[in-house]
């Protein structure tokens, strides 16, 4: 069992911080990560050619380690998961009477970049909803992804959802997913960024097209970064920018203007310009490498433990929760009785210090390494006012 970490986040000892899913606070390593990467900007001359190029690759290796992505070329830095949801929706735009498929209220970001080009192409959005989460419906996630199945057809274009949601943490299938798509010739796009460094991931078997994570949730990146992983797909694709970074022989200053009209290979196509950020790259490998030590399994346990009776003790008290082994160790959607109101709810636990989000109908609960029993106890007590 990894060692709790909340002697190296900066939280005050009475706060009760179950708000992973908004943002990771940062660990100790990351800060000193961040404090040497100030002093270097401070003084360019210190700044190599190297940490524009061969710093960016040493994240995509270490990325592509934690996520099983066998080539690291097909690894883009990015600014935001809209950015990469936004080069994947650009370079899979349906025609008119095909469709592309999300789940119901998924994360914005991977909503409207399709809805756009759904729009633009007369195409169908075709959005498959769970059934409403109420007593004597122990679990929704069965139905909801044998609907997520069944919308699959010959006119699928893409399917472009979350492998855990962000609201509520139900999981869904994404090998059964892979299995359809692929049988009807649909790209697969994935959201990963309430889960990737949390859990385990294996892009290389299970070969999406594409994987997009924001950096400042499970992977405990400082916020401004985002990891794209791109498949043999987008190989060819139109890039949203056209920076010089991207293009070949760009590390060759002494020639940048003898343009290029070739890319660099596979997924640096798609990356930002300010994509080398000296700032973040440091804090984001720090990151990296300590989730790469503790791995996403053991991380997965540490949180299945730390909870382990929390869906009993708050189900006693008439709270909906989906079932353990079809939601994600470290994401809850607690939804409450009609009789409660969820904002007064939300409310209580602002007062005692519990932080948590509000996501729809959901008080979303998300545990870390730096949460203890205390924590959880905390939660349960403040739930039962
Ligand atoms: C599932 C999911 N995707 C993406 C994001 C963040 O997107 P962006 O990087 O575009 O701000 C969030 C933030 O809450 C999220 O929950």
């Amino acid at each position: 069992m990894i060692d709790c970490q909340r002697p190296n986040v900066q939280l005050p000892p009475d706060q009760h911080y179950l708000n992973l899913a908004y943002m990771a606070p940062l660990h100790s390593k990351v800060i000193a990560a961040g404090e040497m990467a100030f002093r270097r900007q401070a003084t360019p001359w210190s700044l190599g050619v190297d940490a524009m190029f061969a710093e960016v690759d040493d994240l995509r290796t270490l990325f592509a380690r934690l996520t099983g992505i066998r080539e690291s070329s097909r690894v883009a830095l990015m600014p935001s998961a809209s950015y990469g949801l936004a080069t994947a929706a650009n370079n899979l735009v349906p025609r008119a009477g095909q469709n592309i498929i999300v789940v119901g209220d998924q994360f914005p970001s991977n909503y409207y970049a399709w809805s756009r080009s759904c729009r633009d192409a007369s195409a169908e959005l075709r959005i498959v909803s769970a059934v409403k989460a109420k007593s004597g419906i122990p679990s929704r996630s069965a139905e909801w992804n044998q609907r997520l199945l069944e919308a699959i057809d010959s006119q699928t274009r893409v399917v472009a959802i979350p492998n855990v949601h962000w609201s509520d943490g139900t999981l869904f299938d994404l090998k059964a997913v892979r299995t359809r798509t692929n049988e009807v010739g649909a790209a697969l796009v994935i959201d990963g960024t309430q889960s990737v460094g949390a859990v385990p991931i294996d892009v290389g078997a299970l070969k999406p097209d594409a994987l997009i994570c924001a950096g400042y949730k499970t992977l405990l990146c400082p916020y401004g970064t985002a990891f794209g992983y791109f498949g043999p797909r987008f190989d060819d694709g139109k890039p949203i920018e056209e920076t010089w970074v991207g293009r070949d022989n760009s590390s060759d200053f002494a020639n940048l203007v003898n343009y290029q009209e070739t890319y660099q290979p596979h997924a640096l196509r798609y990356e930002a310009g300010g994509r080398s950020n000296f700032i973040t790259m440091p804090m984001v490998r720090a990151a990296l490498e300590l989730l790469l030590e503790w791995t996403p399994a053991a991380i997965s346990d540490y949180c299945r433990e730390l909870t382990k009776s929390l869906p009993e003790r708050l189900r006693a008290q008439g709270f909906w929760i989906e079932d353990t082994c079809h939601r994600s160790p470290q994401l809850f959607g607690i939804r409450v009785p009609d009789s409660q109101d969820v904002t007064q709810l939300f409310q209580v636990l602002e007062e005692r210090n519990i932080a948590v989000s509000l996501r729809g109908d959901a008080l979303r609960v998300s545990p870390h390494l730096y949460n203890t029993a205390a924590d959880i106890d905390a939660l349960v007590e403040a739930l039962a006012v």
